[in-house]
């Protein structure tokens, strides 16, 4: 059944027999999955290469007090080894990553899988010459350039924990997650050139480290060849230390639950929290993802945009194509730079056959019109994919006719940080898509539609509220790092014995599931997520701020833009210059992604008497939506919102 405006996009037939699944395929491994999850995964399980065999699946538990989960427990792997050294026999010619450098009047890398081998090896020995071993912490700061993959499967190979901070975070909130995991040593480069500007990675690093007390090594790789500033005896260039080890590394026996990474996420309060992922499990559910997903074919050439700061460059950049032994393209730069045509351009001249980005990237670009996509031949694309928030349909008919010539299926894929891979997922060959739904679950995903005040699951087919998952999949995150109480508090509590996904949902009356976005206090900003109470506490931290409450507001390119209600000190005066000394200072404190697309000056914040900031009246402002404000009269002092909706900055 459609709704007047849906149109259904399925695929064609010459695509679907092609195709790794089809429609049946689809239902029938689906089916197969949720009847029998210790079956199905025991068999896909086998999809990479185990040193000892599991013979244990699934010992997973949603229990109140007591959640716990584990897959292929007593298995033992190593990630590094599934994603370059099985790959050496049968295909050790073959490109690995492709690196596409900011400038297009540079060079291109392709480095074989051989050749990556003998990289990692090295990398991998230079990180044990500086101490670290199993399970020892290793934060990156890197740009995106091929010496970050090799720095995460050399943290792998030698059992070490990675923890990427996205190189757009300031030195504040990189010192929090270097202290926050007690990294023994930061990756960094000299610099990172991205649009042609350069941002002083290494600067930021020794800010970060200036008041260390537990002597951090730094290693650095030389990118720019910019000068940069050496911390005494602590600091490394990655070539010279190269130079001292050798190129043979064994693998590390890891058990299949022994922590593969950390990756810092925003959640609805407090500082950012670190979700971990495992070994045997998220190898299974990222490079399954990767093959099924996007019909990935041996010998195609693999493209997401992503950063490696965040989890999709995780998944999607590194563990998920090279365990499968894909190409995959590394991209350092920007999609403006040199102009619009920059990811089309790529695209063409490295034949890419699946593109995978976010709608954020395709709004910007739609903006500047067809002439930047049409010098380009982009005949060898057969798959398009999108992540990151919802697609607008206005968007996803551009990307489909404009991009994919009306030949590409497009997966609009929905997952998180902590789900490791795709939860909500059209399948290319399977699945008849509809523009703005993430359509139907990947293999071994049960989500339900919960009633958002009692929790109950609503059973019928057409169905609103909040999302949740069931029952566990290999590659969902363990734990907070050092808080398993706040991973039960933050996923398990609202909603007992379910995953709560923090995302609003409808099904329609095929099944398929349209996200509404976040529920909590949590916003998506060009598809980077974002914590309010992350930036009003940067807010308050500055001096002249008493009082601050963020939150998101409709923005036709970003999805979302950060809208912040500030409340001077008492005798502070606003002004523009302060205005701009708020920006700058919110970009310090965590980094430009952060900083407020609007700041309203205001006299007093709408807070019940029990103190309690109104936030849907602060969001409905943003909105410019105050005709609809409801009931304020629970309110404490309700002439405040006269003054806010008076004086608002979104008109
Ligand atoms: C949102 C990114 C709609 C959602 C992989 C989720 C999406 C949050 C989609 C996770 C999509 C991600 N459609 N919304 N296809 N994909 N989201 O942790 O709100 O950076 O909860 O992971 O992004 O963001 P995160």
């Amino acid at each position: 059944m459609l709704d007047d405006n849906e149109k259904l996009y399925p695929p064609s037939d010459a695509f679907a027999a092609k195709a790794h699944a089809d429609r049946a395929t689809y239902d029938a491994m689906y089916q197969a999955s949720i009847e029998d999850p210790e079956a199905f995964w025991a068999e896909h399980g086998k999809r990479i290469d185990w040193i000892k065999p599991y013979t244990r699946v699934k010992d997973t538990s949603f229990a109140p007090g007591n959640v716990s989960i584990k897959w292929y427990e007593d298995g033992t792997l190593n990630v590094a080894a599934n994603c370059i050294d099985r790959h050496l026999e049968t295909r050790g010619d073959q490109t690995a990553i492709i690196w596409e450098p900011d400038s297009p009047d540079d060079d291109a890398l392709h480095i074989t899988y051989r050749e990556l081998h003998r990289n990692v090896c090295k990398f991998a020995n230079v990180l044990k010459s500086m101490g670290v071993g199993k399970g020892d912490r290793v934060v990156l700061y890197m740009p995106m350039i091929p010496e970050a993959a090799y720095a995460m499967l050399a943290s792998a190979r030698i059992g070490a924990i990675h923890s990427i901070v996205f190189a757009g975070f300031s030195a504040d909130a990189l010192a929090a997650r270097i202290n926050g995991c007690d990294a023994k040593v930061v990756i960094t480069a000299d610099g990172a050139p991205r649009g042609g500007r350069i941002t002083n990675l290494k600067d930021n690093v020794n800010k970060a480290l200036l008041h260390d007390t537990d002597d951090v090594k730094c290693l650095i790789v030389r990118r720019t060849g910019q000068q940069i500033a050496f911390r005494s005896a602590n600091d490394f260039w990655l070539h010279e230390e190269e130079e001292k080890v050798s190129a043979d590394c064994p693998p590390e026996e890891m058990a299949a639950e022994d922590p593969l990474f950390i990756l810092y996420t925003s959640g609805s309060t407090g500082q950012p929290k670190g979700v971990v992922h495992t070994t045997g499990g998220y190898l299974v559910f990222a490079s399954m993802t990767q093959k099924y997903t996007f019909d990935y074919h041996d010998g195609d050439i693999f493209w997401c945009t992503a950063d490696v700061g965040w989890v999709t460059g995780h998944s999607y950049i590194v563990y998920g194509p090279l365990a499968n032994g894909a190409t995959t393209l590394m991209f350092e730069g920007v999609p403006t730079y040199p102009d619009a045509g920059r990811f089309w351009a790529v695209c063409d001249k490295h034949k890419v056959n699946q593109f995978y980005t976010a709608p954020t990237a395709i709004r910007a670009l739609m903006g500047q019109g067809n002439q930047f996509v049409e010098p380009y031949d982009l005949g060898s694309l057969k798959v398009l994919g999108t992540v990151g928030e919802p697609i607008n349909p206005e968007a996803w008919n551009w990307y489909n006719d404009i991009v994919g010539k009306g030949r590409c299926p497009i997966v609009d894929t929905w997952w998180q940080t902590e789900t490791g891979g795709h939860l909500l997922t059209p399948l290319p060959g399977a699945t008849a898509t509809k523009p703005g739904s993430a359509t139907l679950p990947f293999f071994g995903v049960q989500p339900v539609i919960l009633e958002p005040t009692t929790g109950a699951e609503i059973h019928e087919t057409v169905a609103e509220g909040v999302l949740c998952i069931k029952d566990s999949w290999p590659a969902q995150m363990r734990t907070v790092w050092g808080d398993h109480e706040r991973f039960e508090k933050t996923y398990f509590s609202d909603y007992k014995n379910y995953y709560f996904t923090g995302d609003g949902c409808r099904r329609d009356a095929d099944g398929y599931y349209w996200i509404t976005g976040r529920v909590d206090d949590v916003i998506n900003v060009s598809g980077h997520r974002m914590g309010t109470a992350e930036v009003e506490s940067a807010l308050v931290a500055h001096p002249k701020v008493s009082e601050s409450a963020v939150v998101g507001y409709p923005h036709a390119v970003k999805g979302q833009g950060i809208y912040a209600y500030v409340t001077l000190m008492g005798g502070e005066e606003p002004s523009e210059e302060l205005r701009k000394e708020l920006e700058v200072w919110v970009r310090g404190e965590i980094g430009p992604i952060a900083k407020p697309d609007l700041i309203q000056w205001a006299p007093g914040l709408p807070k019940t008497r029990s103190g309690k900031i109104m936030r849907r009246i602060l969001r409905k402002i943003a909105e410019n939506d105050y005709g609809a404000l409801g009931d304020t009269s629970t309110l404490a002092d309700p002439s405040v919102v006269d003054d806010l909706i008076e004086n608002r900055m979104n008109r």
